[in-house]
């Protein structure tokens, strides 16, 4: 499986963990998201730790070719905050975060359609997406996604707040 904007390594580790035989592939563009991962993934007890790679790079840009064509489930929690919501973010986030972590660009969808765009080639047959959005964005993601060759649909998270686009090939 790939996690796409790994940050911290948290979900990509956290599968890891969960699930004793998949092999995880971790991807940020940032140095120093891709520092913190790496350093999280020496604390990993066990097994999992072997079975994680974290590496640098633009989202699908960052995996070996040959991986093309085999990815079971894509996740991802990207950034998708658009330029006009900036500046009314929480400022115990928009302060705190990078900015590459929370802008998305002028639409806020911009990361989730440059990942959906490319998943045709990566993902295998009958493999899964996730892909954590804002609730306002879920009709342009299952649109996006629909155009991308996917069946969609956008799920509740547990306050009941469509949150995650699940797309499956
Ligand atoms: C909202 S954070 C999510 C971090 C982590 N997955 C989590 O859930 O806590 C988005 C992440 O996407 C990364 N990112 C932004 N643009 C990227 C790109 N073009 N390619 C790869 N990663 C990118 C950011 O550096 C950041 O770590």
């Amino acid at each position: 499986m790939v996690d796409l904007g790994t940050g911290s390594g948290a979900i990509a580790l956290s599968l890891a963990a969960e699930r004793p035989h998949v092999n995880v592939w971790a991807v940020d563009r940032s140095p120093d998201a891709v520092a913190v991962a790496r350093a999280n993934l020496a604390g990993l007890a066990g097994s999992a730790a072997t079975r994680v790679r974290v590496v640098e790079g633009d989202w699908w840009g960052g995996l070996p070719a040959e991986l093309a064509g085999h990815i079971d489930l894509l996740v991802s929690n990207p950034p998708y905050i658009s330029s006009g919501e900036m500046a009314e973010l929480d400022p115990q986030v928009r302060d705190w975060e990078p900015r590459m972590a929370l802008e998305a660009g002028q639409r806020g969808t911009e990361a989730i359609e440059a990942i959906l765009s490319e998943a045709g080639e990566w993902l295998a047959e009958r493999a899964a997406a996730v892909i954590e959005l804002a609730p306002h964005q879920a009709p342009e993601a299952e649109h996006l996604a629909r155009q991308a060759g996917f069946v969609a649909e956008v799920r509740a998270d547990l306050a009941g707040r469509p949150r995650t686009l699940v797309a499956r090939r």
